[in-house]
């Protein structure tokens, strides 16, 4: 029988509800589906026919360790997204990679770890973003975590303070607030083998910026514009890996209705099944293909 891991963490053996709905999806093809914490050093990665890395959430705890244990997986067995899609999608500077191929992302100042690390004032004072709110946060993180949203002029200067915490322990990245987010919060555009499958708005609660339903956000579906869906496939262009099984391209407006990048999402997105019916089945048998390729 195929033998499907799905890579995740301790706290979510049990998987989440939308990677629920995969795994059952892809039980109904004939597959078995395991779940294994990707940093169970009890593992036998190699007895599985694929190992599909769904929600190892706590990754960027150990960002070395979780891209080593991608690249020994890859050379046992088969793991999608590839070794190297994870080691490049993993820290955030990616982006400035796209924005530097004409990708239109959300404005950033990066400040690393190697240079000598700016006042938060002078950077905000530099980029004519002084006058308004601000965001603080790693370049390698997740559900928001790290993350810091900081009032204009930074009152009590925990801003600075943070940034500075970030910046000696990794690379940083200083953004302005967009403002649309606490209001129409983020578009999904979720893709398989490099097509789009569904798209999805994710709708902050009220008060709240972030979209991740562990802050009460709730997802919806949606249509992306023709605008937005060039923007999606021109980072998605700049990929280069050619066995892409999964994308999500999360896109936000700017204050003028730019439409921009705030991630490329490769390593283990909620691809939010439960928004498109059949969207599970579809995905598993391109899982049940991949594994046995
Ligand atoms: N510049 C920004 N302006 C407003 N909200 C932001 C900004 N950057 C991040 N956020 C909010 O924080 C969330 C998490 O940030 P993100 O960069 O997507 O990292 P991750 O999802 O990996 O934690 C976003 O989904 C968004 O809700
Ligand atoms: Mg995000």
């Amino acid at each position: 029988m195929t033998t499907i891991a799905f890579a995740t963490c301790t706290e979510l053996l049990a998987l989440d509800p939308d990677d629920a709905l995969l795994a059952d999806a892809v039980r109904a093809l004939g597959a078995e589906v395991v779940p294994r914490a990707w940093d169970d050093g009890a593992v036998d990665w190699s007895a599985f026919d694929l190992v599909l890395v769904r929600s190892p959430w706590d990754y960027h705890l150990r960002r070395d360790a979780f891209v080593h244990w991608a690249a020994r997986v890859e050379r046992e067995t088969r793991l999608l997204n590839h070794a190297a899609t994870i080691a490049w999608n993993t820290d955030k500077t990616y982006l400035r990679t796209l924005a530097e191929r004409g990708v239109p992302t959300v404005p950033t100042a990066w400040v690393g770890q190697a240079g000598p690390s700016p006042s938060l004032a002078d950077l905000l004072a530099e980029r004519g973003w002084a006058g308004g709110e601000a965001i603080v946060k790693p370049a390698v993180g997740l559900g928001s975590s790290g993350l810091l949203r900081v009032p204009a002029g930074d009152p009590g200067g925990a801003g600075a303070a943070h940034l500075s915490a970030l910046a000696a322990a990794g690379d940083a990245m200083v953004q302005p607030f967009v403002p649309s987010l606490p209001v129409a919060g983020e578009l999904s555009l979720v893709f398989f083998e490099r097509r789009l499958s569904h798209v999805l708005r994710k709708r902050p609660a009220a008060g709240e910026f972030r979209v991740q339903p562990e802050f009460g956000a709730v997802t919806v579906p949606a249509t992306a514009t023709p605008r937005q869906l060039a923007v999606a496939e021109r980072a998605l262009a700049c990929v280069d890996d050619d066995a892409l099984l999964y994308a999500r391209v999360d896109l936000v407006a700017g204050p003028a209705d730019e439409v921009w990048l705030m991630e490329l999402e490769l390593v283990e997105p909620t691809l939010y099944f439960e928004a498109a019916p059949g969207s599970a089945e579809r995905f598993a048998q391109l899982v049940l293909d991949a594994a046995r390729a």
